[in-house]
């Protein structure tokens, strides 16, 4: 027997084992208002056996990073009890959906389809986004200059983020929907931002014409978070000169992996992610997702 009570900051401690630690800050902020929401499963008396861990995104739905039944506790309806509580609260923060994310070859890959068709989501999932990784450790010496060999052409320069002044970060935030798209603003998720690896370029008068963001993941990995060039620069082959830019300072630094994750739908950005690659060893990976609307 078990039941389900929605987290406070007072029980987080206890469930924090339940996840991996990459999702241990999230579940540190769930509890009172916050847009973080997490329940979990005790089985009496009140000892942790369940966590399902989600966010009210800006879009208004319920993105559920993780769920996780202890071993000895599976079968027995405790996900699908969590997942039926998530539901509620998204039904009470009038979300519009709920949603979940995977890598197609993720093992338990079967097994959340199976789970998540008892709870009335639906299937199949669709490809959402492309993760390309490449690991430069297994690059040959002399290929590995081709990152630096991508000259810079006269007049232009190049910045890190950390040469950037405070007056420039204001100038560029207030062009936010006017000369670029939030989606590809360079302060998403900007905790996460490596300041050395994230590049500025700039025109003849030092004014900035777009940017290349990496997000370090672990002491090994950089991911690509978000590249984007002005209008009026486009089909220069500038996306391809800041990515090598980046890729060679990180290569400089002894940080060999690389991940770009690329939403499905940006034709432009997977045509150049893998024209870029196409030299190197590398490999393909299709990013999930499956979906309730409410
Ligand atoms: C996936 C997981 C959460 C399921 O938890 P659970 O409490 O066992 O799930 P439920 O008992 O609610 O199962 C609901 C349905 O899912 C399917 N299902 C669950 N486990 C299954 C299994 N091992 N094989 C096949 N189907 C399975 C079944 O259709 C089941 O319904 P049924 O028992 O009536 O046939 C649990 O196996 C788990 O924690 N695995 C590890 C997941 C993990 O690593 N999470 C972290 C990253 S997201």
């Amino acid at each position: 027997m078990y039941y389900i009570e929605q987290l406070n900051e007072t029980m987080i401690k206890d469930f924090e084992k339940l996840t991996y630690t990459e999702f241990r800050p999230l579940l540190y902020k769930a509890g009172g208002d916050s847009s973080v929401i997490a329940f979990g499963a005790f089985s009496y008396p009140a000892q942790p056996i369940g966590l399902i861990l989600g966010e009210v995104t800006k879009d208004g739905c319920m993105f559920i990073y993780t769920v996780f039944v202890k071993p000895k506790y599976r079968r027995c309806g405790v996900a699908t009890a969590l997942f039926k509580e998530m539901e509620q609260a998204a039904v009470a923060k009038n979300c519009c959906g709920l949603s979940l994310g995977f890598i197609h070859d993720n093992p338990y890959s079967e097994l959340f389809n199976k789970l998540l068709q008892k709870c009335g989501w639906e299937r199949p999932a669709q490809t959402v986004m492309l993760l390309y990784k490449m690991n430069m450790e297994d690059l040959l010496a002399e290929d590995a200059p081709i990152f630096a060999e991508m000259e810079l052409p006269a007049g232009l320069t190049v910045s890190n983020w950390q040469e950037l002044s405070k007056q420039e970060f204001e100038e560029i935030k207030k062009g936010k929907g006017i000369w670029y798209p939030e989606l590809t603003s360079p302060f998403l998720e900007e905790e996460r931002v490596d300041p050395f690896n994230s590049v500025f370029l700039r025109d003849e008068n030092r004014e900035i014409i777009g940017w290349t963001i990496t997000h370090r993941l672990d002491s090994e990995t950089m991911l690509y978070r978000n590249i984007f060039v002005k209008d009026e620069y486009r089909s220069m082959g500038y996306a391809m000169l800041l990515m090598g830019n980046a890729i060679w300072r990180q290569y400089d630094r002894g940080i060999y992996k690389l991940m770009f994750c690329v939403h499905v739908k940006n034709k432009n950005m997977n045509r150049i992610v893998s024209r870029f690659m196409k030299p190197f060893k590398y490999t393909v990976k299709k990013k999930l997702q499956f979906s309730k609307i409410l």
